[in-house]
């Protein structure tokens, strides 16, 4: 039985006082959670400000894998985290592929360096509304997914959860239909079983990301292969993200 794990993905928003302010009405919520992990994903410069509290995680919205230390200026080090005692990073989401040009290759090795030093990693991949309309959104995803697959030690896998996000769906309040999240996350995990084994594929966690709110989640959390969800807006109100747990 796989545990649900919901990330809240802030993004760059929030003043300091307010990501406090949640953050900490949060980890009140999360002790009382134990049915599903969760971790907070906050302003990179928050991190090391808000404590670290039974029941919620918190993690980094971006990391430079490659290098521990250099000339690689405005990046953060998976040591740096390592120092706060932060053990999730998210990896390949769209925004991140998008408007910083961050490419499959890059994305694999920070991937595989994050697991490679204990991280959980939550490792994003989906596709845009031209390429779902053109039939070939299937494809898309494994050619994200196997270029991380490729380099991975199975080992690993208890460390891995993938954010099937579709990028038509990202803060736009358009949601797949069930069928259509069915039908990925199912061949998401046949991928897996494909490239590793029935022991990694029935282990890994799979979820769902983009306009995921308190009135959908409850559906789609009773969908097989949803194991919980990547939230972006929703996240940002803590009446929200109450509900969307506690309907998991
Ligand atoms: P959204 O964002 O919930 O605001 O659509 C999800 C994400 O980008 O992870």
């Amino acid at each position: 039985m796989r545990k649900k794990i919901i990330g809240a993905n802030w993004k760059m928003n929030l003043s300091r006082l307010e990501a406090e302010s949640l953050y900490h009405e949060i980890s009140n919520l999360g002790e009382l959670n134990e049915h599903v992990d969760l971790v907070v994903f906050p302003p990179q410069p928050f991190l090391g400000l808000l404590s670290l509290n039974a029941g919620v995680a918190l993690g980094a919205q971006n990391v430079y894998g490659p290098e521990i230390f250099g000339a690689y200026t405005g990046e953060t080090s998976l040591q740096h985290l390592i120092d706060l005692h932060i053990q999730n990073v998210l990896i390949g989401h769209s925004e991140r592929r998008l408007y910083f040009n961050e490419h499959s290759d890059f994305i694999g090795a920070k991937a595989i360096a994050a697991l490679n030093g204990g991280f959980q990693v939550f490792f994003c991949c989906g596709e845009s509304m031209e390429i779902r309309e053109n039939g070939t959104a299937a494809s898309w995803v494994e050619a994200q997914l196997t270029s991380l697959f490729e380099q991975m030690d199975p080992k690993s896998c208890s460390a891995l959860v993938i954010a099937y996000e579709p990028i038509w769906a990202i803060g736009t309040g358009k949601v797949p239909s069930m069928d259509e999240i069915t039908e990925m996350h199912g061949f998401i995990r046949g991928l897996c079983e494909q490239y590793f084994d029935t022991p990694f594929a029935d282990a890994i966690r799979i979820i769902y990301g983009g306009s995921c709110t308190a009135n959908n989640a409850r559906a789609m959390a009773q969908l097989p292969n949803v194991d919980g969800f990547l939230v972006g807006g929703a996240s940002l109100s803590y009446s929200s993200i109450q509900e969307i747990i506690a309907s998991v």
